[in-house]
């Protein structure tokens, strides 16, 4: 049985951690197994990987350590709209999620479009006390109107970490040239929100049976499979010219974009994507009340009507999201792309709103889904239904975004001796009730709400300081 033994308190520099017989992952080494790990004062004292009769008995279902997750892609809402999100509070989200680093978007307000917004948000997270890395986007474009460039080098010189519309694509694929070339001279990625917004006007849901059924919108796939052709396309010509330039493809949820990209990556282009733990797991039938996940309706035309599988009322708001929650097929076209690595990296797209936001009829409802609490325990499930293996999942919330921010990211991953440590540990034999007290996250906007999800996350530490402590077992074994 696995010992993890502190002297912890919230938001101070660890003084002591003993972790005894537990599963170790490090992606950075490329090493999994059983180990042991010591932490004092902060820092990393010894990582022991255990082998022979020492690491009989231990498995990748109890106590878990690995490096502190890295999320590409958060809304925290500070500053403009601090009742659906704060900095504090969407950091103390993050380090129960078992997040140390957090990128968040520009889509405030204002938004991150000038170096001063951008020093204001650094200052709040500084001023939260939570040692969990607050980095930020730039915008595009002025106010995120997809017309004219921001001052993406001030932005820069600033710490901006790349640049996004996010909520919205770069409108123009001029812009979108513009940016790429403008952002490879500063060494930074486009984060691009793929979406031909020409096919999405009044969109509510995946466009197909479910959509059709409850009367709603359909949403294509062609609407993000377009942008991301369009987005692939801008760069190969971009890249001729200036091949430092980078375009990261956010928040993928089709079939068709999980290829493209695929094709992109094997023709040498400098394209990376993320795909969050929702479209790696729910699918559009949730809109009508089934609560399977996808591998669990995966079928040639599942019909969740036929399949008996509605156990819930249709039209929670909580589910509207953009990109909608799309087929099962899709799901799994998601899931094979985590496995062969044409997908890099899982980021959250935490998008915390109010409840007069979402308390509302469907389409009227703001698009996002509070998640970043939620993540690993949705990867959880994917990974003891066999859909993924647990290492690439820890690799896609670590290394992966670490691959992507580069030297933005300021300290490398990995459990490194003689480094502060920056992990977080979790029992993946435990489960913990998603509820309005559990969240630490203002937005309590999650289809998974009364849901026990896998994987309690006991401890985070970020940067040598605790982010995050389960007070009900600060000592268990
Ligand atoms: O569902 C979403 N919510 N998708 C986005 O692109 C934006 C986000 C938000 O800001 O709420």
């Amino acid at each position: 049985m696995a010992e993890v033994e502190a002297v912890v308190a919230p938001g101070e520099t660890i003084a002591e951690l003993d972790v005894t017989r537990a599963w170790l992952i490090d992606p950075a080494s490329g090493r999994e197994g059983p180990g042991e790990i010591v932490v004092e004062e902060g820092r990393v004292g010894a990582v022991t990987w255990l082998d022979g009769t020492e690491a009989d008995g231990i498995a990748p279902d109890g106590v878990i350590v690995a490096p502190g997750f890295v999320d590409l892609h958060a809304h925290f809402r500070e500053p403009g709209f601090e009742q659906a999100e704060t900095i504090a509070t969407g950091s103390a989200a993050a380090a129960h999620g078992g997040f140390t680093t957090v990128c968040l978007m520009p889509n405030t307000r204002p938004a991150i479009d000038e170096a001063a917004v951008l020093v204001a948000v650094g200052q709040a997270a500084a001023a939260s006390g939570s040692p969990v890395r607050v980095l930020a986007y730039g915008a595009v474009t002025h106010g995120r109107a997809g017309e004219e460039l921001a001052a993406l080098g001030e932005l820069a010189d600033a710490g901006a970490i790349g640049f996004s519309d996010d909520g919205s694509p770069v409108r123009s694929a001029g812009v979108l040239r513009n940016a790429l070339l403008y952002a490879a001279m500063l060494d930074l990625p486009i984060v691009d929100h793929p979406e031909e917004q020409g096919l999405t006007g009044g969109a509510e849901a995946n466009e197909g049976l479910v959509a059709t059924v409850l009367g709603l919108k359909g949403w294509p796939a062609a609407a993000e499979a377009a942008a991301v052709a369009r987005d692939i396309a801008v760069l190969a010509d971009v890249v001729a010219t200036e091949p430092r330039a980078r375009l990261h493809l956010t928040h993928l949820s089709v079939a068709e974009s999980i290829d493209l990209v695929r094709r992109a990556k094997a023709a040498g282009l400098p394209v990376t994507c993320d795909v969050t733990p929702h479209h790696l797991a729910l699918t559009d039938e949730w809109i009508a009340g089934a609560r399977r996940y996808a591998w669990q309706a995966e079928g040639v035309n599942p019909d969740p009507w036929r399949d008996r599988a509605l156990v819930a009322g249709p039209f929670d708001t909580s589910l509207r999201v953009n990109p909608p929650l799309r087929r099962p097929a899709d799901v799994m076209a998601c899931l094979a792309g985590l496995r062969d690595g044409t997908v890099d990296a899982i980021a959250t797209d935490h998008a915390p709103h109010t409840r007069v936001d979402k308390d509302v009829e469907f389409g009227l409802a703001a698009n996002g889904i509070s998640g970043i609490e939620t993540a690993l325990g949705l990867l959880l499930e994917a990974v003891a239904a066999g859909q993924v293996p647990l290492g690439r999942v820890i690799a896609a919330l670590t290394v992966g975004p670490a691959r992507i921010l580069g030297s933005r990211l300021p300290a490398p991953i990995g459990l490194n001796e003689g480094a502060p440590a920056d992990l977080m540990i979790f029992d993946a034999g435990d489960r913990w009730e998603v509820n309005e007290t559990s969240l630490r996250s203002l937005g309590h906007n999650s289809p998974l709400l009364g849901r026990a999800l896998p994987g309690r996350v006991l401890l985070t530490v970020a940067a040598g300081r605790v982010a995050y402590l389960d007070e009900a077992d600060p000592d268990r074994d």
